[in-house]
């Protein structure tokens, strides 16, 4: 368990996002802990052939965790004893997701309001995983400002089995706008036993710093920070043990952006890892001078050489 909490910095799961070819680039720059996206438990168990894809890794990604989401303990519990082939370091159970065509079919962060299924969600994953895994769960704070139940939940969680919790505090009514509420990490990490990871809104090192002072958290994850940004684990690490924390370089940068697109290809089609990498690079390109056009190009690029060429070649400063 040490190598995942004890200070640890994870890369939050990010849907669209956090594919090999990122989570390879966010371990190259000191993210200690990485996740899957979050993946179908009915789809691993209906159809693991369209499935799996999301939940393979490499060794160099250790340690490593698959996320499930689903609204079934049975079905979860096979999606837990699926994935045990593959050998992850851990299991996380998303109980935090916002997006409506998850929560109309009662998962994600609808399990916040049905406590007797999220529990035996655990219960039945954790009995899967026979003592192999730890078994973790992602939450929010609430469904909606009257029924912010994290503490509840939280004991729910630690009584029902889970090794940790991460919790990210905002409520499913909140998505992803305002600010995260730091105080429910502080709240919960005081209130439960089993460690707590803290997420939401660190954006630079310095938020790293803050939310390790007011929460006291045993783990921090990085999310849309690191969009664009992977540096961002390093210059957190640094800042955290030494006080300071090197400025990110041009060439960095451009190195950074090259090697994400080979890592990618390792794992991709090339055509999808062209289309995809447009997305990475809206945030690799943000703010920059002459950005617009510099994303124009990139969105008309047709192959994996004519892409590296324009990242290398045409000022991408
Ligand atoms: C595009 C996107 C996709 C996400 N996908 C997932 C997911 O698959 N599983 C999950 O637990 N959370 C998911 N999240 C939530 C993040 O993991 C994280 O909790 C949230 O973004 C807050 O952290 P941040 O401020 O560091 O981004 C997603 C968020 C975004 C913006």
């Amino acid at each position: 368990m040490s190598k995942l909490i004890a200070g640890k910095l994870w890369l939050a799961p990010l849907a669209g996002y956090t594919d090999q070819g990122f989570r390879r680039i966010a371990k190259d720059w000191g993210a200690d802990v990485l996740v899957s996206e979050m993946v179908s438990s009915d789809g691993l168990v209906r159809d693991s052939r369209k499935t799996i894809q999301y939940i393979l890794f490499t060794e160099s990604e250790r340690p490593y965790g698959i996320q499930l989401f689903g609204s079934n303990a049975l079905i979860m519990a096979k999606a837990v004893e699926f994935c045990l082939q593959f050998e992850p370091d851990f299991i996380d159970l998303n109980m935090g997701c916002p997006v409506k065509k998850v929560v109309k079919r009662g998962a994600g962060s609808a399990l916040m309001q049905n406590q007797e299924l999220a529990g035996s969600i655990v219960k039945e994953s954790v009995r899967a995983s026979a003592g192999i895994l730890p078994i973790s769960v992602k939450f929010r704070s609430g469904w909606d400002n009257s029924s912010i139940n994290y503490l509840d939940f939280g004991r729910l969680m630690q009584d029902s089995g889970a090794s940790f919790v991460c919790l990210h505090p905002r409520t499913q009514k909140q998505m992803f706008s305002g600010l995260s509420n730091w105080e429910h990490i502080a709240y919960l990490k005081k209130h439960i036993t089993i460690p707590v990871i803290g997420n939401g809104d660190i954006c630079s090192p310095e938020d790293a710093i803050r939310m390790r002072q007011e929460t006291s958290c045993d783990a921090m994850m990085i999310g849309r920070g690191a969009l664009g940004r992977p540096w961002l684990f390093s210059q957190c690490k640094q800042l955290l043990t030494t006080g300071t924390y090197d400025p990110m370089l041009q060439k960095d940068l451009v190195n950074t952006v090259l090697k994400h697109v080979e890592y990618a290809l390792m794992h991709k089609p090339e055509h999808v890892v062209v289309r995809e990498m447009r997305s990475h690079m809206c945030f690799y390109t943000k703010g920059m001078v002459g950005g617009a056009e510099l994303r124009r190009r990139i969105n008309r690029a047709e192959s994996a050489v004519e892409l590296k060429d324009i990242i290398t070649n045409q000022h991408f400063v």
